[in-house]
């Protein structure tokens, strides 16, 4: 009896648990929310952001990243220094939303005028690092800002809980 009494409220509280949960997922209206987390430099001043979160599909989706620091300068003079550290902002990106590399769908880089006799090797050290994931490279002729030699952007998926602190909250 008592047996039964427990396994009765055990259920009442996981149907209630999960009944607020998904009562809170389903009446969150707007379902891209952004994040420009602290650990990136403020981009909205130049009329964009860092990550956006499709909360219906568990994806965050990161802006393409460079190598330029918090403050706002251009860290490297080459392709090897520049990529370490546009890999630190995509990390610092991953971070942001409780994500690793092994979350990775989708990694887009685009390297200024490359020449894959020089810059293959290097970026596949970057690939290496950030867990092969699958990815397009892309040679351009020019970025964003002059002195930036690559730009790298990808997608992750991110977890159910993470999406629930971030809209549930
Ligand atoms: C960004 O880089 C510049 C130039 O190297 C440096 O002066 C500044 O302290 C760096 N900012 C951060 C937050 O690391």
């Amino acid at each position: 009896m008592a047996r039964a009494a427990f396994l009765f409220l055990a259920l009442i509280f996981c149907f209630h648990t999960t009944q607020a949960t998904w009562f809170c997922l389903r009446t969150n209206n707007k379902r891209v929310r952004i994040i420009n987390p602290p650990t990136l430099f403020d981009p909205v001043p130049f009329g964009f952001s860092h990550i956006a979160v499709d909360t219906k599909n568990f994806v965050a989706h990161v802006a393409g990243q460079v190598a330029i620091n918090q403050t706002g300068a251009i860290i490297g003079d080459t392709l090897a220094e520049q990529l370490v550290e546009t890999e630190r902002n995509l990390l610092f990106a991953l971070d942001a939303v409780e994500a690793d590399i092994s979350d990775i769908t989708r990694v887009n880089a685009f390297i200024l005028n490359f020449d894959p006799r020089t810059d293959l090797s290097t970026f596949m050290m970057t690939g290496k690092r950030l867990g092969s994931p699958v990815t397009t490279l892309i040679s351009t002729g020019a970025l964003a800002i002059e002195g930036l030699l690559v730009e790298i952007e990808l997608d992750a998926v991110v977890s159910r809980s993470f999406v629930r602190r971030l809209i549930c909250q």
